[in-house]
């Protein structure tokens, strides 16, 4: 039975969205329907499509009490949206439904785990969050509560523990049939941790053991965890809050990191190897991974910055975009990461350039857009004079423009979109360290609209933004202080 709630819901989207443009939307990233999106949800595969559910507030392009919304594609690039699945309709999430996950069932059901938030009066008179872990079952459109839930709850964590910190269950199943799931916590030392739980039908869990703890290392709390074997390493992703900058790896504010081990399946135990960043730009977080029936590992983040929200204006009707799906592989205890092949096949109008000369600032014909995909490699002209600088300028006309530029002498990569029309005083730049071998790059640049995601040297590293330009902006330029030799190829995606 669908809660008047979500049946309000239902409606207010389907008529709402009829107000937005297809124009004024991303063309292949998944935006919100109508109203507010955050973090991926439940990001699966079910039924022959994948399902994306996202954090919802359909009402308002502000965050607010926390629906799921749902839309399907079977190329990860064109999507469809379905009604949203689940609306704050319990005492248990009476205020938000927040981040959780999907797995299909052996009867062919869906299960979804999420958090259930319910804010309650303390008796100094202020609020704090009850947060627990809640199911629902359904069949790929409707989902109904479980009669059981919550599932997990204060009992269920270690002493000490925060109850109001406790969220984002990211559920799977393994080969042998046991489920697991990983839930962000916060411990007494204030920073945050992954806790572990298991369960024989995906129904009735238990608590197993921390995963990992953070002491204080990369941020605070430690939200949105997802954790997956790849390439013969396990890999857990997280999303923390508050974190310190160090050095040009990680930066202030709410990021990404990646953890990179081994697990001992015996003991569930996780012994870390290496960390990084998962994106090094600005907006990137709560990303979530799936595998696909052809055993590809591919991921999605909500391509945001929390402190950065400011950027879209209160009167518009849609706020907030998913990243390009991309594959991610690990080499040399790097995890490295590739738009999805798929998107080759939206590739059209090829324009190629090999051996241009850069110096000064240029225009090639035929090389403009806003939804393009752009492979260029640059080399210094003379290896024995280095440039001091190359830049690839877009979304650009004599007022606008955004920026991805280089200096090999100090291997820097910087994303610079001050000039992209936003008013607001937020962050607007990024710089990231990146390897190249005395000024020899390689990036590939894929715009859609309102955002560009730089894959560097073959995905090693990742940088993404958004920027809300007006469309018709859409000039792309290049530029070099001293002389580079570049080789480009545009394709239009569409
Ligand atoms: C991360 C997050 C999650 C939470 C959700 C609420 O962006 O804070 O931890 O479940 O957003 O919308």
């Amino acid at each position: 039975m669908t809660s008047q709630t979500l049946r309000e819901a239902r409606k207010y989207e389907e008529a709402s969205e009829k107000l937005i443009k297809t124009e004024e939307r991303p063309a292949f990233h998944l935006s919100a329907r109508t109203g507010w999106m955050n973090d991926p949800n439940g990001f699966s595969y079910y039924n022959g499509e994948y399902h994306m559910f996202y954090q919802y507030h359909p009402y308002d392009s502000h965050w607010g009490p926390m629906h799921w919304g749902h839309a399907v594609s079977k190329d990860l690039l064109n999507w469809r949206y379905l009604p949203a699945a689940l609306a704050p309709d319990e005492v248990y999430d009476r205020d938000g439904c927040f981040s959780g996950s999907a797995i299909e069932l052996p009867d062919g059901r869906q299960l979804l785990m999420y958090t259930g938030v319910m804010r309650e009066q303390q008796k100094n008179g202020g609020f704090s969050d009850v947060q627990t872990q809640c199911l629902a079952v359904g069949d790929g459109i409707d989902y109904e509560k479980y009669e059981m839930n919550p599932v997990l709850d204060e009992k269920d964590i270690p002493e000490g523990c925060s109850r109001a910190d406790f969220r984002d269950p990211k559920m799977w199943r393994e080969k042998d049939g046991t489920y697991y799931c990983a839930v962000g916590n916060r411990p007494a030392d204030g920073s945050g941790q992954i806790l572990l739980y298991t369960s024989e039908d995906g129904f009735r869990w238990k608590y197993k053991k921390v995963l990992a703890a953070n002491n204080n290392r990369f941020g605070k709390m430690w939200e949105c965890p997802d954790f997956f074997e790849l390439d013969g390493k396990w890999v857990l992703l997280t999303s923390p809050q508050d974190m310190l900058p160090q050095g040009f790896e990680y930066h202030n504010g709410n990021g990404t990191l990646c953890l990179i081990g081994d697990f001992d399946k015996e003991a569930d135990s996780f012994t870390e190897q290496y960390n990084q960043s998962i994106d090094y730009g600005i907006d990137f977080y709560a990303p979530q991974t799936v595998l696909t029936p052809d055993g590809r590992r591919i991921m999605i983040g909500w391509m945001q910055n929390w402190d950065a929200c400011a950027i879209r204006a209160h009167e518009d009707l849609w706020f907030g975009q998913m990243s390009l799906p991309r594959e991610l592989f690990i080499k040399d205890g790097r995890l490295y990461q590739r738009p999805i092949r798929e998107l080759e096949g939206m590739r059209s109008g090829k324009v190629e350039y090999k051996s241009v000369q850069v110096s000064g600032t240029i225009n090639l014909e035929g090389i403009k857009g806003r939804k393009v995909d752009i492979e260029l490699s640059i080399r210094p002209e003379d290896e024995r004079n280095l440039y001091q600088k190359f830049a690839i300028r877009f979304a650009q006309n004599a007022q606008y423009q955004t920026s991805v530029s280089f200096r090999p002498r100090e291997d820097i990569l910087k994303i610079d979109r001050k000039f992209s029309g936003s008013r607001r005083a937020i962050i607007h730049q990024r710089r990231s360290k990146v390897n190249s071998g005395n000024g020899n790059l390689k990036l590939r640049l894929i715009m859609d609209q309102f955002s560009v995601e730089v894959f560097v040297n073959d995905g090693e590293q990742v940088m993404t933004a958004t920027m809300y330009t007006e469309k018709e902006a859409d000039g792309i330029s290049f530029y070099a202080d001293g002389e580079v030799k570049m080789d480009v190829v545009k394709y239009d995606l569409i």
